[in-house]
């Protein structure tokens, strides 16, 4: 059988403990998640950290983030790329910007990130046009009806070898209701069916629970 919902907090509660330390910066740009329109939308401890050492077994030293809010996941990347790597990351709303723009401030970070406010496909777009160096890590994390859209800009700013990651998968579960009227759902169900079908793209998926539920995380590598 499974463990309850309540244990699985405290295994994710005692990694954290045990592995995962955060620092004051941290801490605040976590609890500053509620200053931002998607409260608690950040990626737990343990994830964040999950996703600066896939950044940094990848050997990335510039990251694209779909999706800031208050910039929890952007302090993890901006820390794994180092002094002088670079994160790129994209936010629709200028008040959540300025919400992350204290935190990468405090976290001592500020000047290896850049917060683009605006739709983000639109940003992509802009980034392609000025011919920016490619990403060797790209964090797929905003609005979900539009992944399908993200994926696409994030093969226009990679190349071979690159890693690609897209956070919540499963959705409690709802991933696998094809017929869900969700679009946030169907936006999960078309990239993983654009990915699978795409012979550049090695991909898998990976189920999480703890402290944010039950979600998940799709991880691409770029073979072409
Ligand atoms: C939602 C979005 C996220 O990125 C997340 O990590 C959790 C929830 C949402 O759209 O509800
Ligand atoms: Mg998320």
């Amino acid at each position: 059988m499974y463990a309850s919902a309540e244990a699985w907090r405290e295994v994710d509660a005692y990694f954290v403990d045990t592995l995962v330390p955060e620092d004051g910066a941290l801490v605040s740009a976590r609890r500053s998640g509620a200053r931002t329109t998607m409260p608690q939308a950040e990626v737990a401890p343990n994830q964040g950290k999950l996703l600066a050492l896939l950044c940094q077994i990848a050997g990335a030293d510039r990251v694209l983030e779909f999706g800031t809010l208050a910039g929890y996941s952007t302090v993890w990347l901006a820390r794994a790329v180092g002094a002088k790597g670079h994160v790129t990351s994209l936010e629709l709303e200028e008040g959540n910007a300025a919400v992350a723009r204290e935190n990468l401030e405090r976290a001592g970070v500020a000047d290896r990130v850049d917060v683009i406010v605006g739709p983000a496909a639109e940003s992509a777009r802009r980034l392609v046009e000025d011919g920016t160096q490619p990403y060797g890590f790209v964090f797929i994390d905003a609005d979900k009806p539009s992944n399908p859209e993200y994926l696409r800009a994030a093969l226009a700013l990679t190349r071979p070898g690159g890693v690609i990651v897209i956070d919540n998968v499963v959705r409690d579960g709802a991933v696998t209701d094809a017929s869900s009227p969700d679009g946030r759902v169907q936006g999960v169900r078309t990239v993983l069916a654009d990915i699978s079908r795409d012979e550049r793209l090695e991909a898998t998926a990976i189920q999480t629970v703890g402290s944010k539920g039950w979600d998940g995380f799709t991880i691409i590598r770029r073979t072409g």
